[in-house]
């Protein structure tokens, strides 16, 4: 047994140890970008406010420039905020800026990076986002889904028609997250759940509780030493308890779809999809259950949520904003001519609709961080030595108001598009809602199909206005803390029938 004076000693002389390191090591390592003070141990961890990250660094790159660094308790990691340093990271650097930081709430939740979005850059990650972009979420398989997003956008149309014919307020927030949701748990395991059943709220919570943890700071993180504290404030064991209720729907839904009885005539979903390659056997290394719950929790995460905060923020956009909402309405609508509801292949034809669609991933993109990447190797950007295990935060949300790219970078102009051959597919450094490089969203096909066909459907359908005594002023855009950024307070609206529906 180690000695209680031994253990204080240790306590007392380890940060002192650590302090003298990274001094030592920030004197050695001169190149590197410049950036707030910190204090010993911590470094600028106690500055830092996870729920408006994204807002404080943009502060930050106004007085330290497009790099800049932060010491996060004993990690260091850079702040890139400039559509040129985006290119050079995610293009001209791309390998050496391909990996994540390993942070214990994901790495849990995903069975230790068994997937796409939290592991590593290495070989076993390229097989598996090939085996998912060719067989899960390819072109092909995103059109094999359209039916069941058109079958739930329409009950959802009917169900807000109820509300226009009875004149009640539409909770807008609240009606897309359920609707992105219902179309996703159809898509990725063949579940409907009814609206107000107990195994609706209960995937809810478990989706919440997931992703609250998927975000949520671990000491043990930044500063493995003090890890305890982990244990002590029981978030470790919050992390343990929420991994193992999901574990459980995880498994019931597999073995629900290895019934030999189970009814597929409905079609495919991407668990049987999943479990098809694993029995084949076709792969360069064995799929097991654990890297299927994994790429099931990939699908849940990203999926739900950046949709429905899409759809809200575009909403949002076009009520502050009635000409725009005019514009593009008359447009849905003259495409949409005689028809109860909008195709997919319709929505193709509206060029306004889609430069709505780029203005709204530009000024209100749901992840404004991206997902945090890791440096594999040291490398040299803009004259700054960039060491091996840095993390790398990308500023969209502020490479997206950047003056010298945008021109009135803080107006919602769809009209910069119209002309213009900027897109987000991660070619054009100043728009990257998606990311670009290696780890660019490889849903963005599955992303757009559900996004065009509810916006599109929502102003064809029904002419909006505010409740009364609101005014458009009065909409804020506060976002509530997470991976994704969704509108803090919700987004409520009188919809009106445009069309019998
Ligand atoms: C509005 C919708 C969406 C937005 C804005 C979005 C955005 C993003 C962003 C910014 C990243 C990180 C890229 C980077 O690190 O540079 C990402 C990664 C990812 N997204 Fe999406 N996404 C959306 C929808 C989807 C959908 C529908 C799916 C799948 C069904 C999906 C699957 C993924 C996966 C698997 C990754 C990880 C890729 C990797 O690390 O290799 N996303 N997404």
């Amino acid at each position: 047994m180690v000695s209680p004076l031994v253990l204080i000693l240790c306590l007392i002389t380890l940060p002192l140890f650590i302090f003298v390191f990274q001094k030592q090591t920030t004197l050695k390592n001169k190149a590197f970008p410049p950036g707030p003070k910190g204090l010993p141990i911590i470094g600028n961890l106690h500055q830092l406010d996870n729920s408006s990250l994204y807002l404080q660094l943009f502060e930050l790159s106004k007085k330290y420039g497009p790099i800049f660094s932060l010491q996060l308790g004993l990690r260091k990691a850079i702040v890139i905020s400039s559509p040129e340093l985006a290119k050079e990271t995610l293009k001209n650097h791309d390998r050496e800026f391909a990996g994540r930081p390993n942070l214990i709430g994901q790495q849990k939740l995903t069975y230790n990076g068994l997937e796409m979005i939290f592991s590593p850059y290495n070989e076993f990650r390229r097989e598996i986002r090939k085996i998912c972009v060719t067989h899960v979420l390819s072109s092909r398989r995103v059109s094999s889904f359209s039916s069941i997003r058109k079958f739930e956008v329409k009950q959802w149309i009917k169900k807000i028609s109820s509300h226009a014919s009875s004149k009640k307020v539409t909770n807008l927030n609240e009606m897309i997250i359920s609707l992105s949701s219902t179309i996703i748990c159809r898509i990725a395991f063949g579940k409907r759940y009814d609206d107000e059943g107990v195994e609706k709220s209960r995937f809810h919570d478990l989706l919440n509780e997931c992703q609250a943890m998927m975000a949520s700071f671990f000491v043990s993180d930044y500063i493995p030493f003090l890890g305890w504290i982990d244990r002590l404030n029981g978030m470790h064991a919050r992390l343990e308890r929420i991994f193992k209720e999901l574990d459980k729907f995880y498994q019931e839904v597999i073995d629900e779809h290895m019934n030999p009885n189970r009814d597929i005539s409905k079609g495919e979903d991407i668990i049987d999809v999943l479990l098809q390659l694993k029995n084949h056997r076709s792969l360069s290394f064995d799929l097991t259950i654990d890297h299927i719950k994994a790429l099931f929790v990939d699908t849940l995460v990203a999926a739900t949520d950046t949709t429905a905060a899409t759809i809200v923020w575009a909403m949002t956009a076009l009520i502050k904003n009635p000409r725009v909402m005019k514009k593009v309405q008359d447009e849905v609508r003259n495409f949409g001519g005689q028809k109860d509801f909008l195709e997919e292949e319709d929505i193709q034809k509206c060029s306004y609709f889609k430069a709505v669609m780029k203005e709204t991933l530009r000024l209100h993109l749901p992840t404004p961080l991206l997902v945090p990447k890791e440096t594999n190797k040291t490398c040299i950007i803009n004259g700054y030595e960039i060491p091996s295990k840095t993390i790398v935060y990308v500023n969209a949300w502020a490479i997206h108001r950047d003056p010298e790219a945008w021109k009135d970078p803080y107006e919602f102009y769809p009209e910069r598009f119209l002309g213009s051959d900027i897109d987000f597919l991660g070619q054009h450094f100043e728009l990257i809602p998606f990311g670009a490089g290696r780890r660019i969203c490889p849903g963005i096909h599955m992303a757009l199909a559900s996004l065009d066909l509810i916006l599109a459907n929502l102003l064809y359908s029904f002419d909006w206005e505010l409740p009364q005594g609101i005014k458009k002023e009065d909409i804020d855009t506060q976002v509530l803390p997470g991976l994704t950024q969704h509108k803090k307070n919700p987004l409520y609206l009188i919809a009106k029938n445009n069309k019998d529906l």
